[in-house]
Formats: C-alpha cells, structure tokens, sequence
C-alpha cells in the first residue's frame, strides 16, 4: 500500500498541472488519491466544525466529525470553547453520543469514568476500593484537539504544528468579514445534513470558481421566474487567496437586500469598502480550502428581495460519497419576520428541498459515477480548466486577493488544486 502511494503522488506532481488548466479525472475517483487526502489535507488544515452561536451558554456542546473522528466542542463554565476526542481515555469507548446538549461533565457509558467539559477527569467509579491509592486522575484527561475561529467561525485541526487560523486565512479574512461578521450572527436551528454520492472536490471546485454553470445548470429556474435571469451574468469579480480559497462576487445589485435597519450595524463592523461591497451584492460564493462553501444569495418572496447566508461542509464520507451539512446563519438583530422570510428564501434555493441544490447534485453524483474507481482510462482524460488563462488581474478592485473583474474564470478552480497539490505531495 506504501508503494501504491509513493506511485500515486509520482502520478500527480506529473499529470495535476493547475498552471495550464489541466487536472485528470483520476483525482476524483482513485481510492488510493482519497486515502492520501485524509492523511495529507484533512489531518493537517483547519477544519469547519460549527458557529458560536450554536453553544451560546455555560456548559453547551456540540459533537462534530473532524476528519472522520467525533469531537466534542463545549464551551466551559469559564466560557472558554474547547474540543475534546470523544474518546474515553479508560478503553477508547465513544463518551458522548448526543450531537447537542448541556452538560459540564460526561459520564462512560462503558465503565462510567466521568470527566469535565475541560477534559479533566473526575470521578472513577469505586476507585478506593479497586484501584487503592495508585490511580492518578490527573493522568487520564481527555486529549484535546486545537480550536480556533473567526467571526463565530469555529474550526478545529488535528495538526499542532498548523499555523493559527487566521494567518491560514490570511487575507481571505477580508471576504469572511462581509459573509459572517457583517453584524451578530447566529445559527438558526440544527445544521441540515444529507448524504450524497460525490467526491468531496466536485462541490468545493463548484463554489470556488464555477458560475459559468449556472446559466445553464440552474436555466429553469430562470424561466419559471423565481429569480431573475440576470441573475446569471457574468457580472462581478472572482477573487483568489493564498492557501487555496476563493469566491466570486455577483454585483451590482440595484437593489438592498439586507434588513434597512441594519445598515448602521453593518457600518459599524466593516470598512467603507466593505461596506460598499454588500450594498451593492448580488451574490457572493466561495470556498475556505479544503471544504467548507458559503454563500449568499437573493430571492424575491412577496415582491420584495431577501438575502440567505449559508455555510456547507463537504464532508467525505468515501471516496464517491459525501455528507452535505448546511449552516443558516442569520442577522441576531433583525427582525422575527425578516429572519422567517430570509430562511424560507434559504429552503426554497439552498437545502436538500432546493431547488438549486437539486440541480448541482445531479451534476455532482453523473460527475463521480462517470470519474469512478481507478480505471486506467481515468488517468489520459484531463478535464479543461483553461479559462481565462489569458486574462490579467484586474489592479482596480478594492479587496485583498487576485482579483478578476468577471465571474467567468477558472482561476480560483485553478489556485484551489495548486493548494491542494502542493499538501498532497508534501
Ligand atoms: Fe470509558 Fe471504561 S471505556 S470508563
Ligand atoms: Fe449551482
């Protein structure tokens, strides 16, 4: 298996060539590519785990997949937030099978070790009587895994050599500012999650780059009028960081989209040109390498147009299988009825019932059954990603990043799998 790797990343420093726009089918389908993956992309970058305001009190917890292992993030009752393995430190049992809750301590469902939401353990049962004096609690505290965020953003890694969150998303901070710290944000509800038949890269190169499809992907729901068909141009820029991230900005935008008595809240928590940027939003999509898209968009309801915002994990499950795990996220201060009508504008585009999210999944899962297994044939197709290979950045665009000023590129697709290649062959 070692000399099946050592082969396959041979394979890919010669045929991913992000620099002229080719990258092979192979990396969607290959299982040995998806095992070297985890080792090399998800056990060493920050991963998404979840929003702050999911745990606003004393002793709430959440319980997330970090990179297929359960953690259990819980703010402590000095409010501090921690991720704890959910791994009992006795015998290695899973010690808290709830995906919510409040509680300052976790008891084993095994042999009933109990341990405080800082990880310290705390009571063993009998312990005079089986173990004497000799056992040292001090000892079998739960391992604790880095959590960081930004914005209300949590993310989590495994890897303690990883630099701190926010130099990973160095000047990609500036977007994430107009996406998550605008104004107090909040998560309304669970996360909606969903499983479905697609390698994890296809929706990450989808929301980092590709608005070229939607003309023609998401074409009927033009002519059925629930957005307008201009909704489509390719008018905007598509932005690129270092580390992989990106997004493309959909303006101008006549029309406010974010609740009017906001405005100074907003104000107060972006620069001017940010602040100019959301007034003139149309939409803004994007990808924080390796999985986790976010977006905003608008839709009418009752004739009057209301902007979503939504965070999604793409998270492997296998190779050709992945869970979809969405986050609504909500100004806390606007209105109980605008927040009612910006989440039905949510449910209505982006959710397992939307109607956009139905479109790309239907792309996504012929993508990977055509890419699927380590055929030889995968390895001579090579998919286009050459556009706009010719273009220079545009040096006029008041944000951070390499800037381009239409959508219609695969430059940050491009700056996506440069990131992605230089960790898989690290
Ligand atoms: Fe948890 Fe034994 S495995 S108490
Ligand atoms: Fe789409």
């Amino acid at each position: 298996e070692e000399m099946s790797q050592k082969e396959t990343i041979e394979y890919l420093k010669e045929s991913v060539q992000p620099e002229i726009g080719a990258i092979p089918a192979y990396l969607l389908g290959d299982p040995s590519v998806y095992e070297i993956e985890h080792k090399k992309v998800f056990l060493k970058t920050w991963l998404f785990v979840g929003h702050e305001s999911e745990i606003p009190n004393k002793n709430d917890f959440i319980t997330r997949d970090v990179a297929g292992y359960s953690v259990i993030i819980s703010r402590g009752a000095d409010g501090e937030i921690r991720g704890l393995y959910n791994m009992c430190t006795h015998r290695g049992m899973k010690l808290c099978r709830a995906d919510a809750g409040n509680k300052s301590s976790f008891t084993c469902p095994y042999h009933g070790f109990n341990f405080k939401n800082t990880g310290d353990c705390i009571g063993v049962p009998l312990q005079k009587d089986i173990y004497g004096d000799e056992l040292d609690k001090s000892r079998l505290g739960l391992y604790k895994i880095r959590v960081e965020s930004y914005k209300g953003l949590l993310f989590g890694t495994w890897n303690n050599e990883a630099e701190a969150l926010e130099d990973f998303l160095g000047e990609f901070k500036w977007y994430i500012d107009i996406l998550a710290g605008r104004a107090e944000m909040e998560v309304l509800g669970p996360p909606q999650r969903f499983i479905i038949h697609s390698n994890w890269k296809i929706g990450a190169d989808n929301f980092v780059g590709d608005s070229y499809h939607t003309m023609v992907t998401h074409g009927s729901i033009a002519k059925l009028g629930m957005v307008p068909s201009a909704t489509y141009s390719k008018k905007g820029y598509q932005i690129y960081t270092e580390n992989g991230h990106g997004l493309n900005l959909g303006t101008p935008n006549p029309d406010f989209a974010f609740p009017e008595e906001l405005r100074e809240e907003y104000k107060s928590n972006l620069t001017d040109k940010q602040y100019d940027i959301l007034c003139n939003l149309k939409n803004m999509i994007g990808n924080i390498f390796p999985n986790l898209s976010f977006l905003i968009s608008h839709t009418k309801i009752k004739g009057q147009l209301i902007s979503n915002t939504s965070v999604r994990l793409w998270r492997p499950v296998d190779v050709d299988k992945m869970e979809v795990i969405t986050w609504f996220l909500v100004e806390k201060n606007a209105s109980e009825d605008w927040k009612r009508r910006s989440r039905e504008s949510f449910v209505l585009t982006f959710s397992p019932s939307g109607i956009f999210e139905q479109d790309d999944t239907e792309v996504f899962t012929d993508i990977t059954a055509a890419a699927s297994g380590a055929m030889p044939l995968m390895k001579q197709l090579t998919f286009n990603y050459t556009m706009g290979l010719h273009r220079k950045p545009d040096k006029d665009f008041t944000g951070p990043g390499v800037v381009f000023d239409d959508k219609f590129t695969e430059a940050s697709q491009r700056n996506f799998y440069r990131y992605w290649l230089d960790l898989m062959t690290k």
